[in-house]
């Protein structure tokens, strides 16, 4: 670990190639001297690229979002697409019991709360959804955040202190990087990254840390995700737990994409792993399997009382709108009742995986999402655009998304795709592939 400045320890902050973190303004910095002058340059550039029908971003949706939706493209005009670019993984934005759900908030308690929780905003269905949430984690008390980014920002930077290291997965998402940079404004903690999902790199840093000069007051956290959003894969939580234990850290993870889904029950990533205890603080989004929108952190008691009036992300912010809230609800009482809605899910995705992996592409999946590699000599965004053509709404993740040669396309399957919609995408997938060299053509 170096010494010095707490800047020189954050290894990590202009990270532009590992998982879900990086800025795109890195790449249009200019010396102009007026705002227009500054901004130019991306906007230029986004503009021709959305001309030319190759930019895939922020596509106008114009139907609700299910397995099908209908997109309006650059003429103007309006198409029904099978969606793979959603994380609306079990369907439930439009299942009947959580609109009802959503109605009937709607009805009793208005549109919104105005205000932050601890000044007027809390409502009796936010302490409902926290209740239910300590019982999903098996944690003594639960805290609502307005978006999982900012749950994230809220443990980091109030929990964190002066000599503390944060040990992290280098895949782990652009909130905790950005949630690191803002500690270190405050204090001289070390945050240092480890190889994704590498054990023993973690076990050796926590050595190092563990030999080091101690401030008495030092303590070392470790913060892993449950299920990476950009690779799809698990972290290997039993034995990152076991050594947190070992070596005395307090283990946080980030279980955005596994809450809902992952597990028997959908309850996360520990119960995929049918775990216990072993981790300190959960957090979740509701941004993934349910569809909505807001965040969480799960923990003992006294962990989230002191968040509830320390964590600025959470104090100075209004709560979550009251329909989401009956939203989220209405959701985890359709996972409990409907457990086959989970078992589909992954029948989908084990589907999905063969059918691309039998044409020769190079996936990979552990969870519902399921990337696939383009090579780095083919135009990642042509082959976007082809798939647009075909009726087929996926994501093109790219550089600096992630490394040059690690360029994909990330499907997102749901419980909700039909047999139909999957073989659509295979058949897409063949034809597009063999076009473009991806798999070798046998027609020739
Ligand atoms: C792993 C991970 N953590 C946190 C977040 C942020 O969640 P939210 O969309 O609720 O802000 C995301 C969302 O992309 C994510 O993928």
């Amino acid at each position: 670990m170096s010494s010095g400045s707490p800047a020189a320890d954050l290894d990590c902050v202009a990270s532009t190639n590992n998982g879900e973190n990086f800025s795109l303004s890195e790449f249009f910095r200019t010396e102009a001297t007026t705002l227009l002058g500054r901004v130019k340059p991306f906007s230029d550039y986004y503009r021709e690229s959305r001309a030319m029908g190759l930019a895939h971003y922020g596509r106008e949706i114009v139907s609700a979002v299910s397995n099908r939706v209908r997109v309006r493209g650059i003429d103007g005009t309006t198409r029904e697409m099978v969606m793979f670019g959603s994380n609306n993984y079990l369907g439930l934005t439009t299942h009947p019991h959580v609109l009802g759900r959503i109605q009937q908030a709607l009805e009793e308690f208005g549109a919104g709360v105005g205000g932050p929780p601890l000044l007027g905003g809390m409502t009796q269905l936010h302490m409902e959804l926290e209740r239910r949430l300590s019982i999903w984690k098996d944690t003594e008390d639960s805290l609502l955040y307005g978006s999982g980014y900012q749950a994230n920002l809220g443990w980091v930077t109030t929990l964190l202190r002066d000599d503390d290291v944060l040990l992290y997965d280098e895949y782990n998402h652009a909130s905790l990087y950005d949630g690191i940079a803002l500690a270190a404004t405050t204090t001289n903690l070390k945050a240092i990254r480890f190889a994704h999902n590498d054990t023993e790199h973690l076990e050796r840093l926590l050595i190092r840390v563990r030999k080091g000069a101690v401030s008495p007051n030092r303590q070392i956290f470790v913060a892993v995700e449950g299920v990476y959003s950009m690779d799809g894969d698990l972290a290997p939580l039993p034995r990152i737990s076991e050594l947190c234990g070992e070596y005395g850290a307090t283990l946080v993870i980030d279980d955005a994409h596994g809450t809902g889904v992952t597990g028997k029950t959908g309850r996360g990533t520990s119960e995929h792993f049918g775990m216990k205890d072993g981790v300190d603080i959960c957090m979740g989004s509701f941004s993934k399997a349910f569809g909505m929108t807001g965040g969480f952190l799960s923990a003992d008691r006294e962990v989230i009382d002191y968040l509830r009036f320390c964590s600025r992300s959470y104090m100075f912010s209004a709560h979550l709108p009251i329909t989401t809230v009956a939203g989220v609800l209405g959701g985890m009482e359709v996972i409990e009742r409907e457990p086959e809605r989970i078992v589909r899910l992954h029948e989908n995705a084990v589907y999905l995986e063969a059918g691309l992996s039998a044409l020769g592409f190079k996936t990979f999946r552990e969870a519902s999402i399921i990337p696939v590699r383009i090579p780095v000599d083919v135009n990642i965004r042509d082959v976007c655009k082809q798939f647009d053509d075909a009726g087929i709404f996926l994501n093109s993740i790219e550089f600096p998304a992630v490394k040059k040669d690690g360029q994909r396309l990330r499907l997102s399957v749901m419980s909700t795709h039909t047999r139909e919609d999957l073989d659509m995408a295979i058949a897409a997938f063949e034809q597009i592939g063999r076009r473009t060299g991806i798999i070798p053509d046998v027609t020739v």
